[in-house]
């Protein structure tokens, strides 16, 4: 397969051009997506409308283990596939909802989190040609390196305890109350603030969902202060590059080293359709 991979913003993500995903990758053009994939913190693939669940998955499979379930959220009946829509057919969600309005890495609160996650679109909201509910995404390695050194200082050995119970009533106000059982099961982790990439040993910002977080041994104010202060400095537009579906477009993103949100769009008038697998680390963030 003849690729070709071309810059999607100065500091981040690279378009792919050349590769179908619903045939296998050659082990050749595998290896080059793979390396491009770590040296650019997110891939664009267009035009994948023949890729099914069974191809997105086969495609997945081949970066690591994939999450099959994830606790709240709806999956495909067949696939370990997480479907995010607001769709209703016949009085029944076909999905989660929509994906999370707030910067986040995906499964940040488990104890060993998505190491990557690869987002298929499959219907896309439009109005007067313009298409709505963009992705934005942001390069926290690019945001560690370019931190005052005073602030790298500071972060050196700092953790964060993070929990899904301290942020669903915030994220989902909408959805139901975690049951008492769901609380326990979730408990809370610890990340550090800053993590080296596994694969390429390049250190990132790691803050998932500020809202999930404290940092430990810091009074709980100026925790979620700095919190705050850390995501308002990454997701500058210098460190971002934000995304306008087209139906058939396929992102994969390293949860390592970016952060993500979805953007609200009228869903009372609109409908969206994603596909996404997630894909696991084996080792815990240091
Ligand atoms: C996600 O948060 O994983 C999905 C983002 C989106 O639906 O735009």
């Amino acid at each position: 397969m003849d690729l070709e991979f071309r810059k999607l913003s100065p500091d981040l993500g690279a378009e792919v051009l050349g590769a179908d995903l619903a045939h296998p990758l050659d082990d050749r053009s595998f290896g080059a997506i793979h390396g491009t994939f770590l040296s650019h913190g997110i891939l664009l693939f267009r035009e994948q409308h023949a890729m099914g669940p069974a191809e997105q998955t086969a495609f997945s499979r081949r970066l690591g283990r994939l999450a099959e379930t994830i606790p709240n959220e709806r999956m495909h009946d067949h696939y370990p596939i997480l479907v995010l829509s607001n769709i209703v057919r016949d009085g029944k969600p076909v999905g989660s909802g929509r994906g999370g309005q707030f910067w986040h890495s995906d499964l940040f609160y488990n104890a060993i989190p998505a190491a990557a996650s690869f987002l298929h679109a499959l219907v896309v909201p439009e109005e007067d040609g313009r298409s709505l509910g963009d992705t934005k995404f942001a390069n926290m390695a690019a945001a560690h390196d370019a931190l005052p050194e005073a602030m790298k200082k500071k972060l050196e050995g700092l953790k964060n305890r993070v929990s899904r119970v301290k942020s669903w009533p915030i994220n989902y106000p909408f959805r139901p109350p975690l049951t008492d059982e769901e609380k326990a099961a979730y408990g809370s982790v610890v990340h550090p603030l800053v993590r080296t990439h596994p694969e390429t040993g390049r250190k990132s910002l790691y803050i998932g969902d500020i809202s999930a977080g404290t940092v430990v041994g810091m009074p709980a104010g100026e925790g979620d202060a700095l919190l705050s202060e850390l995501r308002d400095f990454a997701t500058q537009p210098r460190f971002t590059y934000v995304h306008r579906w087209s139906v058939g477009d396929a992102i994969l993103w390293d949860n390592r080293s970016t952060l993500h949100a979805a953007t609200d769009f009228d869903a009372e008038e609109h409908e969206r359709l994603m596909h996404r697998t997630t894909i696991m680390d084996d080792t815990v963030p240091t």
